[in-house]
C-alpha cells in the first residue's frame, strides 16, 4: 500500500547543527490497516508524515503509494487522496471561514473552485448528516465561524475533513494530545469508527500507549530514525511496551518473541 525505500532526510545539512533523521530508512504500511506509531519526542515521526504528505523533501528515497512514486508531487496535490489531522485543533480547519464553508473546501480538494461557488447547495444536507454523525450538535451551526468552537469541536470538524473524500491515507499526528481526557475519548471513538467503516489505511503517531494498543492493527517504535520495533496487535502488552519505550531495550524483547 505505502512503500517507503531508502529514505534518507537531514535537516540543517553541512553545518555544526547538522542533524540525520533518516538514513536509508525503510517501511511497508498494509492496507487498510490503522498503524500505530510510538516513539520519543524527536525521533522523527512529524518528519516522516511531512516527507509522505509532501511537506518536506527527502533527501534521497521514495515514497511509493499504492503502486505510484508520489515524490514530485506537490503537497497540494497529495492532499487529494492524502488526509492529515494536526495536533493543534486550528491547524486542519480556516478558523475564519464557517463551518459550511470549511466543510465545502474538504469537498471541493480535487475539484477546481472558486470562492463564489465554494457551496454548492444541493450538498448542504448530507454536510448536515456527516456533522450529526459527530454528536456534537455541529449541524445546527453551519454558519458559525470556527474559531468559535472548542478544541474539541475543531478537531472533530478537521477529522470529518480529513475523512471526507475517503483518502487512500490517513495521517493522524497526535491528534487527540491536546484535548481533555473524555474528548480525547471520544475523538478516539469517532477516528475508529471513521477508518473502520471506510477501510481507511491510516498511520497514527501517538504517546499515548493506552490508544496505540486500542485502536491499532499493528505497532510500530522509532528510535533514532529507525523502526526498532514492530509488532502486530496483541503481539505485545501494555506493560511490555513502557518497559521497552522506557529502557530502550528492544533486542532482548524480540530475543523473547522469537
Ligand atoms: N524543519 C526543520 N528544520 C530543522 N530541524 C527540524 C525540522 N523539522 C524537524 N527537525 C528536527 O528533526 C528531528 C525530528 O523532529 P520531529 O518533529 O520529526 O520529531 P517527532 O518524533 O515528531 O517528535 P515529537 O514527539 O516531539 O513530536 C528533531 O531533532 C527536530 O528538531
Ligand atoms: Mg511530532
Amino acid at each position: 500500500m505505502l512503500n517507503i525505500n531508502n529514505l534518507s532526510k537531514s535537516f540543517n545539512t553541512g553545518t555544526e547543527n547538522e542533524i540525520n533523521v533518516f538514513e536509508k530508512f525503510n517501511i511497508h504500511i498494509n492496507k487498510g490497516e490503522c498503524t500505530g506509531i510510538l516513539g520519543a519526542n524527536g525521533c522523527g515521526k512529524s518528519t516522516l508524515f511531512n516527507i509522505i504528505s509532501g511537506v518536506l523533501a527527502a533527501d534521497n528515497g521514495d515514497i511509493v503509494l499504492n503502486g505510484k512514486n508520489i515524490n514530485n508531487l506537490r503537497e497540494n496535490e497529495r492532499a487529494q487522496f492524502i488526509g492529515r489531522v494536526y495536533q493543534d485543533p486550528s491547524r486542519g480547519v480556516s478558523p475564519s471561514l464557517t463551518i459550511l464553508e470549511n466543510i465545502s473546501l474538504s469537498d471541493k480538494k480535487c475539484q477546481k473552485y472558486t470562492l463564489k461557488n465554494l457551496i454548492n447547495k444541493k450538498n448542504i444536507d448530507s454536510y448536515r448528516e456527516s456533522l450529526k454523525s459527530l454528536d456534537l450538535g455541529l449541524e445546527d451551526k453551519l454558519n458559525t465561524e470556527v474559531k468559535y468552537l472548542s478544541g474539541g469541536q475543531r478537531q472533530s470538524l478537521s477529522l470529518l475533513m480529513a475523512t471526507f473524500n475517503k483518502p487512500e491515507l490517513l495521517l493522524l499526528d497526535e491528534h487527540t494530545a491536546a484535548l481533555d481526557p473524555k474528548t480525547s475519548r471520544l475523538i478516539m471513538e469517532k477516528t475508529q469508527e471513521l477508518i473502520k467503516n471506510h477501510s481507511i489505511t491510516t498511520m497514527m503517531i501517538s504517546h499515548n500507549i493506552k490508544d496505540v494498543i486500542k485502536y491499532s492493527d499493528r505497532i510500530i517504535m522509532l528510535d533514532k530514525g529507525k523502526v526498532m520495533l514492530d509488532v502486530k496487535n496483541g503481539e505485545i502488552t501494555e506493560k511490555e511496551l513502557i518497559d521497552i519505550f522506557n529502557t530502550k531495550n528492544y533486542d532482548s524483547y524480540m530475543d523473547e518473541a522469537v
